[in-house]
């Protein structure tokens, strides 16, 4: 049994965080919350633990990053394109590159290594199209220890030349991964069946992928009413659906397990089929910002009850960094505000932080298992030095005060150290 004894920080609810000023998380050998609370407390009720005194950080659960594309890590920031002639310039290219495995492998470990750098415990994550790309990405998450949904990329029709696939031999590729990885590694590594969207999947592919979700309980993570432009091709594409969200539902994509990443476009009626089937939307708001793709109304769903979470969607999103994404989430939605005039737009900072835990977790059906730090959940959490986003250096502060500034100004070596189960998976310095 290990007691770590910092200042500890969690979401409660959408908008509250609770917090123990002096406390401990005691995590057993199988990396496991036995407890939490006070210190003096946990203290005595576990002599013998080895005490790790990590004050004066503070600890909070690890953050979850719902959409990112591991192939696109090395095409970040590059700006001036939305969304269709950006794949077709800078990510189709990068994404054929991954037909080198070797590539591929080494990429993958840059990229868990900086998630966990930077927060990240848990990612949901596109690979490529390809077999072998995808295993050497779950293998490194694998040996990293970070905690992952993966799943090769599926495109069945209008992709280029090099991306094509046959609807068969992607349905028969994803089925062998998932029955690989899906669940291994106690839980931690999971299958994220990844139809890429809806113009360049055929309606065999989709069935295909809303059986293998049943069969499997693999997660489908897919991209919805992001840009105008791609819109109106999924519009020509399937005029017989009422609109995008239908094309998804119709065939059998949407379920509990969905994941939807943008739906910045989104209407009422397409809401109430995602809120009907227990999908959750992906708010990606730095990828929404870069892409010029629009401005989610985040505040107005959220009141909605939609299941909500956040997503780097790395390259559309410039950061693999979560509390990048939480303040974009507030920052957008003040400038919602201001421009639109519309009444208690504003997301705040405690929200974000709900989203980026919590909401992720539910969306994921893992509430059990991560996104707080209660007794009987796995040890994901992250370990930051609050001093270093602040001009003052101050060692206590109200929680929604540290927060506020942990979130407007993280600061890349704010992250002392990062635990996926109970595992020390990256420490700063190191
Ligand atoms: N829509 C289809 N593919 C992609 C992608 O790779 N990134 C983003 N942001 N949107 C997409
Ligand atoms: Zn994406």
């Amino acid at each position: 049994m290990t007691l770590y004894r910092a200042h500890l920080l969690w979401s409660a609810s959408l908008a509250e965080v609770g917090e123990v000023a002096d406390g401990a998380l005691v995590v057993d050998e199988a990396g496991r919350i036995m407890a939490s609370g006070p210190f003096d407390e946990m203290a005595a009720r576990h002599p013998g633990s080895e005490i790790r005194d990590l004050r004066p950080h503070w600890i909070l659960p690890g953050l979850i990053d719902l959409h990112v594309h591991l192939p696109q890590y090395e095409s970040v920031a590059m700006d001036g394109l939305e969304l269709l002639p950006w794949l077709n310039t800078h990510i189709f290219p990068a994404e054929a590159r991954f037909a080198d495995a070797s590539l591929a492998r080494r990429a993958a470990r840059r990229f868990f290594r900086d998630l966990l750098s930077l927060g990240t415990t848990t990612a949901v994550v596109y690979s490529t199209i390809h077999q072998e790309a995808t295993d050497a990405a779950f293998q490194e998450a694998e040996s990293c220890g970070i905690r992952a949904a993966i799943g090769k990329v599926m495109m069945d029709q209008n992709a280029p030349e090099a991306l094509s696939e046959d609807t068969e031999a992607s349905l028969q590729e994803s089925d062998e991964l998932i029955q690989q990885w899906h669940g291994k590694a106690h839980g931690r590594l999971m299958y994220a069946l990844a139809p890429r969207f809806a113009p360049m999947c055929t309606p065999a592919l989709m069935r295909g992928v809303g059986t293998l979700s049943e069969k499997t309980g693999a997660y489908i993570q897919t991209h919805l009413a992001e840009n105008m432009d791609e819109m109106a091709w999924v519009k020509k594409l399937y005029p017989e659906c009422a609109n995008y969200t239908d094309v998804y539902r119709r065939h059998g994509m949407l379920n509990g397990r969905t994941l939807l990443g943008h739906g910045v476009h989104l209407d009422t009626a397409e809401r109430a089929m995602i809120r009907a089937a227990g999908a959750t939307i992906v708010h990606c708001p730095n990828s929404n910002a870069f892409l010029e793709s629009g401005v989610m109304p985040l505040r107005r769903w959220l009141d909605e009850g939609l299941s909500i979470g956040l997503g780097t969607d790395v390259a559309g999103g410039p950061t693999l960094s979560m509390w990048s994404e939480m303040a974009m989430a507030c920052t957008v939605s003040k400038l919602r505000f201001a421009l639109l005039s519309e009444a208690n737009a504003t997301v705040k900072p405690v929200e974000a932080f709900h989203l980026a835990t919590m909401a992720a977790a539910k969306g994921l059906g893992l509430e059990v298992r991560i996104g707080s730090l209660d007794k009987g959940m796995d040890a994901d959490f992250v370990v930051v030095d609050p001093r270093l986003t602040d001009p003052a250096e101050r060692i206590e502060d109200t929680a929604d005060r540290v927060l506020s500034r942990l979130v407007y100004r993280a600061d890349p070596r704010m992250v002392q150290a990062t635990f996926v189960r109970g595992k020390q998976c990256f420490i700063q310095g190191s």
